[in-house]
């Protein structure tokens, strides 16, 4: 089945039919919240709030794990993610939505595998490409049916948070060659791919990163929410557009 994480607004998905809604419990604690699960024109598809429906729950306390075993543990096999991030590359203005193809992690002491040694053998996965190309060109072509420009491709770093980051760290960032950045991204990914779920992200650029554009000095906390919004909607007409489309 498909499953959808929303972030930062994005706590519920307009058209879904809720069929019920699940506690759930891990082997890693609780999820961020109840588990919803319902249709959208006949497509079964499951939804969690990463930050909870309260949104409450800031990046560096997401319980990853957790949220990704309840996904598997409920039938998912894909997950599409999405998040917001602040644009470093000149094109990825404020407003833009992006399907990330690579990352770099920066994130630091969260609960990042679930090889961790204590009951199995050395595990190592591979992820050369973090995201399911498959995922990635769902997204990309239900954007181009539902007429949403989307952006093709860009490295996504993810940092811990929950503060933003200096000028210079967006700097660094650049030079290692990150295009946009956001706090979410990780562990999520490779914690899907540990557990065998295809996975893709699909971000909205909320800010210029810091230093860049209108963030030259601050980063102006207090328009994010008028960026953000709209062009969250367009990501959720994507996201069921992905699941109208979805041949399973
Ligand atoms: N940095 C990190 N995470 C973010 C940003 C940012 O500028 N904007 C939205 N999420």
């Amino acid at each position: 089945m498909l499953a959808i994480i929303g972030g930062t607004g994005l706590t519920q998905l307009e058209n879904l039919k809720i069929t019920h809604r699940q506690v759930l419990r891990t082997p890693y604690g609780e999820p961020s919240g109840p588990m919803t699960f319902g249709i959208i024109n006949q497509h079964e598809v499951m939804f969690l709030a990463r930050h909870g429906y309260g949104h409450t729950i800031p990046p560096h306390m997401v319980n990853y794990r957790a949220n990704l075993w309840a996904l598997r543990d409920q039938g998912a096999t894909r997950v599409l993610a999405a998040t917001s991030v602040g644009g470093i590359r000149a094109d990825l203005v404020p407003g833009t939505v992006v399907v990330p193809d690579q990352l770099i992690d920066y994130t630091h002491g969260r609960e990042f595998t679930f090889f961790d040694g204590k009951d199995r053998s050395v595990t190592h996965i591979d992820f050369t490409k973090p995201y399911s190309e498959p995922l990635r060109q769902q997204l990309l072509a239900a954007a181009r049916s539902a007429g949403l420009k989307c952006v093709d491709g860009g490295v996504h770093a993810v940092t811990q948070g929950p503060r933003l980051e200096t000028a210079a760290e967006v700097d660094r960032m650049e030079r290692d060659g990150a295009h946009m950045v956001g706090m979410t991204g990780m562990p999520e990914a490779s914690l899907a791919r540990e557990l065998g779920l295809q996975y893709a992200t699909i971000a909205v650029v909320a800010n210029h990163a810091a230093g860049r554009g209108s963030s030259l000095n601050s980063i102006p906390l207090d328009t994010i929410g008028a960026v953000l919004n709209p062009a969250m909607e367009q990501v959720r007409d994507i996201l069921e557009m992905v699941v109208v489309s979805d041949a399973n």
